[in-house]
């Protein structure tokens, strides 16, 4: 497939601005008949937290029309709609490299040009209103010049703390220029549009969706969120497809009212109740797949209290459990849950991933009874 060539390092005076063509402050126009052929295809490289990126390339391989996929880099002719639908992703970002030595070069009128470009095709698409840098060194007199040249010329205002277009600089990997990152959405992927209601301790979206993918999706599951907090996973699981059945406890009734605000503005119809996830009433082995995500000791409880709560909580869980049903768990509290494992002759497990995100690097397992 053709590549858009390589931006040159020659200093001609470039005509963007004056440019019909250029997307400068253009209205979208709709694309007729079959988009595939219409659309040029761009570089794009997935941002996802360390730890999901083999489940991103999963997702992303189910992509039509992306190819020339190296990890998380590919090329892609289609709608961003379908990018923007990706749920193991924190966010999707158009990627361009320059032929410049060090930042400074994207300065000179023909780079600047074709940047201010690059930038304002990508604030089209987006729907964008303002931007910020994200580069190592933003606020060196290069970056700070670059900013006020760009705010000239793409009529994007500059907001150095909350810029909706991202832009990142860095050098190469397999190369001596520059790359540009432009992040295609105002907000990140992660932040949910159904997240109303944020809670201490809520579970990244992208998290989420990685431990239900790995726990498998199983249309006639029954399936019991204990400690369901703001209802991260409970609406995740929901959106990803019908279930036998789905209900949510937690023990702290804000966290209840949190999950069903979110539940509301997600348009789903999940039950969540104030009910201690231990002393449930419920009869045995009713669900098929359980969801966790145990209080972490710093945020969410203590380590101490972790102590008494996690053995019972497998002991609970165990007798909720179907014979072949799931137990998802997601903790920061490794050393914990792991001896708690080791020492189980009721329970088999299976490490998921660890994944590193806001400072924690927590670890999802799968269980089910030996
Ligand atoms: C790590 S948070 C869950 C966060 C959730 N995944 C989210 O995205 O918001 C743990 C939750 O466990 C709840 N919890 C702790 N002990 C509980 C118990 N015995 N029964 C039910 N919920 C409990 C806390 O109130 C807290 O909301």
């Amino acid at each position: 497939m053709p590549r858009p060539a390589r931006s040159s390092r020659s200093d001609r005076r470039s005509d963007n601005r004056h440019d019909p063509n250029s997307p400068f402050k253009r209205k979208a126009s709709k694309p007729k008949g079959d988009y595939r052929e219409r659309q040029p295809a761009h570089e794009y490289v997935l941002d996802v937290l360390p730890g999901l990126e083999a489940i991103a390339e999963n997702e992303l391989a189910d992509v039509p029309l992306a190819r020339d996929i190296r990890g998380l880099r590919f090329w892609y002719p289609g709608d961003m709609e379908r990018l923007n639908r990706l749920k193991s992703v924190v966010a999707v970002y158009r990627i361009k490299a320059w032929d410049v030595p060090r930042p400074r070069g994207f300065l000179g009128n023909q780079q600047l040009g074709e940047l201010a470009t690059f930038v304002a095709e990508v604030a089209r698409v987006g729907g964008h209103t303002s931007f910020r840098l994200g580069a190592a060194g933003k606020e060196s007199s290069v970056m700070q010049r670059l900013a006020s040249e760009l705010e000239g010329l793409i009529g994007l205002t500059h907001n150095a703390e909350e810029g909706e277009l991202l832009l990142r600089f860095r050098p190469e990997e397999h190369g001596e220029g520059w790359e540009v990152l432009a992040r295609m959405t105002p907000r990140p992927l992660s932040a949910r549009a159904w997240r109303v209601c944020n809670m201490n301790g809520g579970l990244n979206a992208t998290l989420a969706y990685a431990v239900l993918k790995l726990a498998g999706q199983r249309d006639e599951d029954r399936i019991f969120n204990p400690m369901s907090g703001s209802g991260t996973l409970l609406i995740e699981r929901s959106l990803m497809g019908p279930s036998a059945a789905m209900v949510g406890v937690d023990i702290d009734p804000a966290a209840v009212e949190c999950a069903q605000r979110n539940i509301k503005a997600a348009k789903r119809e999940i039950e969540v109740a104030c009910v201690d996830a231990l002393n449930t009433g419920l009869p045995d082995r009713s669900f098929d797949l359980i969801l966790a995500d145990l209080p972490w000791g710093d945020a969410i409880g203590t380590h101490g209290g972790n102590e008494v709560l996690y053995p019972a909580f497998l002991k609970e869980m165990y007798r909720l459990l179907s014979r072949q049903g799931r137990l998802a768990v997601i903790t920061h509290e490794i050393k914990l849950f792991q001896g708690l494992l080791e020492d189980s002759t009721e329970w088999y497990a299976r490490e998921l991933f660890q994944a590193f995100s806001g400072g924690h690097h927590p670890k999802a397992y799968l269980l089910s009874k030996r």
